[in-house]
């Protein structure tokens, strides 16, 4: 079973036939909403807004643990992941959609591991590659079967928020080997590793990263819904084509 998990600008999926809604609870608590359970294109689909479906959750404040749990909870094995990003590297430009395929963890007081607890044997999971590679290649393959040009590749970082970056960070972000900054993707991939999940993700690039747009004016959250209203019908698009992989 395929999950996605949608971030700004992607609430719902309009091309999701709903079948049920569902309420899970977690050891961890509550997800970020019920889980929508649907078919695309007549294959089965879970699907979860990390920010509620109201978009009330900050990124520091999403139940990443509880989220996670709850889809492989419901049998998912493979969690196809959309955020948005500041673009850091020139050709990442705002509309641009890349697969990411390296993270640095910038972000901190998150319940970031299933592995706290006493109980539990001391377990270090591989993080070398952090996404899947077949659930990437799904991703590139389905974007090209699309008509929906993508960046192949590029280093995530992860910072906290709810803020957006000052000039001097996306500076240091990129000295750090940066290509792109957002404020979710860690620790979703980490713990969907912990759980055995197959996770990758689609990044949309819906800004230029802070002092990089070539002018002084700083991030406009009404340019940015604007760029993400276009880009995520592309998702949508490539979407249908991971589905039907
Ligand atoms: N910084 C961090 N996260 C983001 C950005 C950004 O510029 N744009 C969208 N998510």
């Amino acid at each position: 079973m395929l999950a996605i998990i949608g971030g700004s600008g992607l609430t719902t999926l309009s091309n999701l036939q709903i079948t049920s809604r569902k309420v899970v609870r977690t050891p961890y608590g509550e997800p970020s909403c019920p889980l929508t359970f649907g078919t695309i294109r007549g294959r089965p689909v879970v699907f979860l807004a990390r920010h509620g479906y109201g978009h009330t959750i900050p990124p520091h404040a999403v139940n990443y643990r509880a989220n996670l749990w709850a889809l492989h909870s419901e049998k998912v094995q493979t969690v196809v992941s959309v955020a948005s990003v500041g673009g850091i590297r020139r050709d990442l430009t705002p509309g641009m959609i890349a697969i990411p395929d390296q993270i640095i963890d910038y972000t901190y007081g998150r319940a970031f591991t299933f592995f706290d607890s006493d109980a539990t044997p001391v377990t270090h999971i591989d993080f070398t590659h952090p996404y899947c590679e077949r659930t990437r290649e799904l991703c590139i393959t389905a974007a090209q079967k699309a008509g929906e040009p993508v960046i192949v590749g590029g280093v995530y970082a992860a910072t906290q928020g709810p803020r957006l970056e000052t000039a001097a960070e996306i500076n240091r972000l990129e000295r750090d080997g940066a290509d792109m900054v957002g404020m979710t993707g860690m620790p979703e991939a980490a713990l969907a590793r912990e759980l055995g999940l197959s996770y990758a993700a689609i990044a949309v690039v819906a800004n230029y990263a802070a002092g990089r747009a070539g002018s002084a004016a700083g991030i406009r959250m009404e340019d940015v819904a604007k760029v993400l209203k276009g880009a995520m019908a592309r998702v949508r698009n490539i979407l249908e084509h991971v589905v039907e992989a």
